[in-house]
């Protein structure tokens, strides 16, 4: 009799729970029914869509979804209250790029507050653009182009850390990879190198890579999402001692510098350059404390959050993209052959510069195609914050709204055989070559795209000259990549590489 009872008071729960909530978000209901969606549950919405999903399922079960369910490439989910729209309609993309409706990111950033602050990639309104106008011009060609001396620099240890595994046990290449990319990250913005290659074990470096753990495990689990349960966790604990390190180290680097430049004040010549007393490239915590807003000099904390976001932003993406490209490389050898024969006409054994860089035209595409089959950012997301039309569908204030640049890159309407590799398809003449640039959104799009994106493409084609120079590479596993979505997009099982001396006829 008794547990008859707790079942019906249950039940009755569980009625004006659900009462409550429809009448709630019944008008939100109603102005969304234009977009497309499975059926749903009470309280839960769609969540039961992602129970018992494996993550390395996630990519084909989102994209079944939307096979299923979807409409002109968009999808809706309903968590609970939230909710969130999927697309992967090119006009969307075009809008959410262009209109200042969309400016504004998600809530699921906040699990990098702690670290990054209010930098670029989370600020919004009039600090996002203020920063993003005083940042921009960091990214001139004239400073990239001393920055690829700091790129050849760390790609010469790189070399020597990769010639230990010649011939030897397969390599994990993300490893040495990751520690390249964020060596030349750490250089470029701070002027100050960590040696993350050669001292990995570092407080530094275990620092960062305690903080991508934390990162990953916020965003994959409910339980650390929300503040008010997170902060009582050893991972809340964790998180808090490589902080120390990790802001504890910035800080220090930059009232170092600002100490120098009262004793010897920084002017950047013409070429960019800083004279510091002794002649300095430049670097962005150089050109952030010459920086001023509305007649100010930044303070630290702000220059503290912009450097700490380059780092973020700048190390664990490029290293993602360049696992992928030297497996599509590895599994395509005449591809791999055709970057080589590209790269010995345009360097020869000379060292890499500025300009012969831009002359990598097949390399180049070969990185596009990557890019577009394994996106290292694998889904980025905005927050509406009123009410808008998109494209004539209503899309209420506290949406979330979210794009997958794997899926939209792998739609057969924009590319032709869209899982197989084929860079030429990039190549402006190309039957195959997309139309609309809305299509191919690995660095996103529009005024919140990635301001990185030609520092990172230097980057990755001086990586590949001097590693294709000197080695051949061939893939050590005997499936296909089995991808999870992560802060960047991850293998289930580590990619594995065979390296061998490139023999020179
Ligand atoms: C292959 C490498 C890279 C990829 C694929 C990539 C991709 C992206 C994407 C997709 C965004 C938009 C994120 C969002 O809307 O949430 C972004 C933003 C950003 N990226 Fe990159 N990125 C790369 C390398 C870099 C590098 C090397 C730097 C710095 C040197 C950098 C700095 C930034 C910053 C500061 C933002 C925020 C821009 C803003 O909101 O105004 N990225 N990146």
């Amino acid at each position: 009799m008794f547990v008859v009872l707790l079942i019906c008071l249950f039940l009755l729960a569980l009625l004006c729970a659900s009462w409550l909530y429809y009448s709630k978000y019944r008008s939100l209901i109603a102005l969304t029914s234009d977009w497309p969606s499975g059926p749903s549950w009470p309280l839960i919405g769609h969540a039961h869509y992602f129970l018992n999903i494996a993550p390395e399922r996630m990519f084909e079960h989102l994209r079944e979804l939307y096979a299923k369910y979807g409409r002109e490439n968009r999808l809706k989910f309903w968590f609970g209250t939230e909710l969130n729209l999927f697309t992967g309609n090119v006009h969307d993309i075009a809008e959410l790029s262009t209109s200042l409706a969309y400016n504004q990111k998600s809530e699921h950033y906040g699990v990098l507050l702690n670290w990054l602050g209010e930098g670029l990639l989370i600020s919004k309104g009039e600090k996002w653009l203020q920063r993003r106008k005083l940042l921009t011009p960091a990214f001139h060609f004239t400073i990239l182009k001393q920055f690829v001396e700091v790129f050849e620099q760390q790609a010469s240890v790189l070399l020597a850390q990769l010639s230990a595994s010649v011939n030897g046990e397969p390599l994990e290449l993300f490893k040495p990879l990751s520690l390249y990319t964020l060596d030349v990250i750490c250089e470029t913005s701070m002027g100050v190198s960590i040696q993350a290659q050669t001292l990995a074990e570092s407080d530094y470096v275990r620092a960062v890579h305690i903080m991508k753990h934390v990162t990953h495990q916020r965003l994959s689990h409910l339980f650390y999402h929300f503040d008010f349960t997170y902060r009582w966790t050893p991972l809340a604990w964790e998180e808090r001692k490589a902080l120390k390190t990790l802001h504890g180290f910035t800080t220090r680097i930059i009232e170092q510098r600002r100490a120098e430049q009262l004793t010897k004040p920084t002017t950047l010549s013409a070429n960019g350059t800083a004279e510091l007393g002794i002649k300095r490239k430049s670097n962005f915590l150089d050109i952030l404390l010459n920086s001023e807003v509305n007649g100010e000099p930044l303070g630290n904390l702000d220059i503290r959050e912009e450097v700490d976001t380059f780092i973020f932003e700048g190390y664990e993406t490029t290293a993602t993209a360049l696992q992928f490209l030297f497996y599509n490389l590895a599994t395509h050898a005449e591809c791999q052959q055709r970057c080589y024969e590209e790269l010995i006409e345009v360097f020869g054994h000379d060292p890499v510069h500025f300009e012969g860089l831009k002359n990598l035209r097949y390399i180049e595409l070969c990185i596009k195609e990557s890019l577009r089959l394994y996106p290292p950012v694998p889904a980025f997301a905005r927050k509406v914050v009123k009410q808008c039309q998109l494209n004539g569908l209503t899309v209420p204030a506290g949406t979330n709204i979210t794009v997958l640049p794997m899926y939209i890159g792998r739609l057969p309407e924009h590319f032709e055989e869209p899982d197989l590799f084929r860079p030429e398809r990039f190549a402006a003449q190309s039957a195959g070559n997309t139309s609309n640039p809305f299509a191919f959104v690995p660095f996103s799009a529009g005024a919140r795209n990635c301001v990185g994106q030609k520092f990172a493409m230097l980057e990755m084609k001086t990586v590949l000259v001097h590693v294709l120079r000197r080695f051949e590479f061939s893939y050590a596993g005997n499936q296909a990549p089995e991808l999870m979505f992560g802060v960047t997009l991850c293998t289930r099982l580590p990619l594995l590489f065979h390296i061998k001396e490139r023999s020179v006829a």
